[in-house]
Protein backbone atom coordinates (compact mmCIF):
# COMPACT_ATOMS: atom_id res chain seq x y z
CA UNK A 1 0.00 0.00 0.00
CA UNK A 2 2.38 2.68 1.06
CA UNK A 3 4.72 1.55 -1.89
CA UNK A 4 1.86 2.15 -4.08
CA UNK A 5 1.25 5.87 -3.13
CA UNK A 6 5.32 6.19 -3.36
CA UNK A 7 5.30 5.39 -7.12
CA UNK A 8 2.23 7.60 -7.56
CA UNK A 9 4.14 10.39 -6.39
CA UNK A 10 7.57 9.61 -7.65
CA UNK A 11 6.20 8.50 -11.34
CA UNK A 12 5.19 12.08 -12.17
CA UNK A 13 8.70 13.59 -10.67
CA UNK A 14 10.41 11.51 -13.01
CA UNK A 15 8.11 12.39 -16.24
CA UNK A 16 9.21 16.08 -15.71
CA UNK A 17 12.66 15.21 -15.26
CA UNK A 18 12.46 13.14 -19.04
CA UNK A 19 10.74 15.65 -20.53
CA UNK A 20 13.08 18.22 -19.01
CA UNK A 21 15.97 16.98 -20.70
CA UNK A 22 14.24 16.58 -23.78
CA UNK A 23 13.35 19.69 -24.29
CA UNK A 24 16.98 20.94 -23.38
CA UNK A 25 18.60 18.08 -25.83
CA UNK A 26 15.83 19.52 -28.39
CA UNK A 27 17.03 23.20 -27.84
CA UNK A 28 20.79 22.63 -28.82
CA UNK A 29 19.34 20.20 -31.78
CA UNK A 30 19.83 22.30 -34.91
CA UNK A 31 23.70 21.78 -34.74
CA UNK A 32 23.90 25.63 -35.08
CA UNK A 33 25.88 27.45 -32.44
CA UNK A 34 24.20 29.67 -30.25
CA UNK A 35 25.46 33.33 -29.54
CA UNK A 36 26.80 34.07 -26.36
CA UNK A 37 26.15 30.00 -25.52
CA UNK A 38 28.81 28.72 -22.93
CA UNK A 39 29.31 25.53 -24.17
CA UNK A 40 32.26 24.20 -26.21
CA UNK A 41 30.86 25.88 -29.82
CA UNK A 42 30.63 29.06 -28.14
CA UNK A 43 33.45 30.11 -30.48
CA UNK A 44 32.63 28.81 -33.71
CA UNK A 45 32.29 30.97 -36.65
CA UNK A 46 28.48 32.26 -37.34
CA UNK A 47 29.22 33.99 -40.35
CA UNK A 48 29.79 32.24 -44.14
CA UNK A 49 33.69 32.43 -44.80
CA UNK A 50 32.78 34.45 -47.90
CA UNK A 51 31.55 37.20 -45.78
CA UNK A 52 34.40 37.20 -43.44
CA UNK A 53 37.13 37.27 -46.87
CA UNK A 54 34.26 40.46 -47.68
CA UNK A 55 35.36 42.29 -44.49
CA UNK A 56 39.65 41.01 -44.78
CA UNK A 57 39.49 42.97 -48.58
CA UNK A 58 37.79 46.00 -46.95
CA UNK A 59 39.74 46.29 -44.14
CA UNK A 60 43.16 45.99 -46.13
CA UNK A 61 42.03 48.54 -48.36
CA UNK A 62 40.97 50.85 -46.20
CA UNK A 63 44.74 49.95 -44.05
CA UNK A 64 46.81 50.91 -47.53
CA UNK A 65 44.48 53.86 -48.06
CA UNK A 66 45.16 54.99 -44.65
CA UNK A 67 48.91 54.39 -44.79
CA UNK A 68 49.06 56.23 -48.41
CA UNK A 69 47.13 59.46 -46.65
CA UNK A 70 49.90 58.60 -42.85
CA UNK A 71 47.06 58.65 -40.91
CA UNK A 72 48.06 56.62 -38.18
CA UNK A 73 45.14 56.21 -35.96
CA UNK A 74 43.62 54.86 -38.94
CA UNK A 75 45.86 52.69 -39.67
CA UNK A 76 46.02 51.24 -36.49
CA UNK A 77 42.24 50.72 -36.10
CA UNK A 78 42.14 48.91 -39.18
CA UNK A 79 45.30 46.74 -38.40
CA UNK A 80 43.51 45.33 -35.09
CA UNK A 81 40.04 44.92 -37.13
CA UNK A 82 42.32 42.40 -39.64
CA UNK A 83 44.08 41.08 -36.79
CA UNK A 84 40.78 40.09 -34.81
CA UNK A 85 39.26 38.71 -38.79
CA UNK A 86 42.32 37.07 -38.65
CA UNK A 87 41.57 35.24 -35.46
CA UNK A 88 37.92 34.13 -36.99
CA UNK A 89 39.30 33.07 -40.15
CA UNK A 90 42.08 30.50 -37.79
CA UNK A 91 38.39 29.09 -36.56
CA UNK A 92 37.37 28.16 -39.91
CA UNK A 93 39.02 24.97 -40.62
CA UNK A 94 40.47 22.21 -38.87
CA UNK A 95 43.46 21.94 -40.81
CA UNK A 96 47.34 23.42 -39.76
CA UNK A 97 48.36 24.57 -42.87
CA UNK A 98 45.31 26.57 -43.27
CA UNK A 99 45.39 28.09 -39.51
CA UNK A 100 48.98 28.78 -39.94
CA UNK A 101 48.08 31.23 -42.86
CA UNK A 102 45.55 33.11 -40.91
CA UNK A 103 48.13 33.25 -37.63
CA UNK A 104 50.56 34.71 -40.03
CA UNK A 105 48.14 37.57 -41.09
CA UNK A 106 47.02 38.26 -37.22
CA UNK A 107 50.85 38.11 -36.40
CA UNK A 108 51.59 40.64 -38.88
CA UNK A 109 48.55 42.96 -38.31
CA UNK A 110 49.64 43.24 -34.72
CA UNK A 111 53.15 44.06 -35.95
CA UNK A 112 51.20 46.53 -38.10
CA UNK A 113 49.36 48.15 -35.70
CA UNK A 114 52.01 48.88 -33.03
CA UNK A 115 54.33 50.13 -36.10
CA UNK A 116 51.11 52.48 -36.73
CA UNK A 117 51.44 53.61 -33.29
CA UNK A 118 55.17 54.23 -33.61
CA UNK A 119 53.96 56.60 -37.04
CA UNK A 120 56.11 54.07 -38.53
CA UNK A 121 55.22 53.84 -42.53
CA UNK A 122 57.68 52.23 -43.95
CA UNK A 123 57.55 49.07 -42.07
CA UNK A 124 53.98 49.37 -42.21
CA UNK A 125 54.19 49.71 -46.02
CA UNK A 126 56.39 46.42 -45.54
CA UNK A 127 53.80 44.67 -43.19
CA UNK A 128 51.05 45.40 -45.06
CA UNK A 129 52.42 44.03 -48.38
CA UNK A 130 53.44 40.71 -46.21
CA UNK A 131 49.97 40.28 -45.36
CA UNK A 132 49.08 40.72 -49.16
CA UNK A 133 51.62 38.00 -49.93
CA UNK A 134 50.05 35.80 -47.23
CA UNK A 135 46.20 36.23 -48.35
CA UNK A 136 47.57 35.23 -51.88
CA UNK A 137 49.87 32.44 -50.59
CA UNK A 138 46.49 31.36 -48.80
CA UNK A 139 44.61 31.26 -52.21
CA UNK A 140 46.70 29.31 -54.29
CA UNK A 141 46.44 26.42 -51.87
CA UNK A 142 42.77 26.42 -50.50
CA UNK A 143 40.50 28.95 -53.39
CA UNK A 144 38.82 26.79 -55.75
C1 LIG B 1 43.86 30.86 -44.26
C2 LIG B 1 43.48 31.02 -45.64
C3 LIG B 1 43.10 32.39 -46.12
C4 LIG B 1 43.67 33.60 -45.82
C5 LIG B 1 44.84 33.89 -44.89
C6 LIG B 1 42.95 34.59 -46.58
N1 LIG B 1 41.98 34.01 -47.31
FE1 LIG B 1 40.71 34.95 -48.60
N2 LIG B 1 39.89 33.16 -49.12
C7 LIG B 1 40.24 31.94 -48.60
C8 LIG B 1 39.41 30.91 -49.21
C9 LIG B 1 39.46 29.42 -48.87
C10 LIG B 1 38.58 31.56 -50.14
C11 LIG B 1 37.56 30.88 -51.09
C12 LIG B 1 36.14 31.27 -50.80
C13 LIG B 1 35.74 31.04 -49.38
O1 LIG B 1 35.83 29.89 -48.87
O2 LIG B 1 35.39 32.01 -48.70
C14 LIG B 1 38.91 32.98 -50.04
C15 LIG B 1 38.29 33.96 -50.79
C16 LIG B 1 38.58 35.31 -50.73
C17 LIG B 1 37.89 36.34 -51.49
C18 LIG B 1 36.75 36.08 -52.47
C19 LIG B 1 35.47 35.98 -51.68
C20 LIG B 1 34.27 35.67 -52.55
O3 LIG B 1 33.23 36.30 -52.35
O4 LIG B 1 34.38 34.76 -53.39
C21 LIG B 1 38.45 37.54 -51.14
C22 LIG B 1 38.09 38.91 -51.66
C23 LIG B 1 39.49 37.26 -50.16
N3 LIG B 1 39.54 35.90 -49.94
C24 LIG B 1 40.28 38.23 -49.57
C25 LIG B 1 41.30 37.96 -48.66
C26 LIG B 1 42.22 38.95 -48.13
C27 LIG B 1 42.23 40.41 -48.50
C28 LIG B 1 43.04 38.29 -47.27
C29 LIG B 1 44.18 38.81 -46.46
C30 LIG B 1 44.03 40.04 -45.70
C31 LIG B 1 42.63 36.89 -47.26
N4 LIG B 1 41.58 36.74 -48.12
C32 LIG B 1 43.24 35.93 -46.52
C33 LIG B 1 41.20 31.70 -47.65
C34 LIG B 1 42.03 32.66 -47.09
Amino acid sequence: MRSHIRALLITPVVLLIALAVGAAQEAGSDGGPKPGASGGDALKPLAPHKVLMYWHDQTLSQLNLALSKKDEEKVERNAWLLAELAAINQRHRDDARFREFAAKVRENAVSLAEAAKAKDFERGKGLAKTIRDTCDACHEVYEE
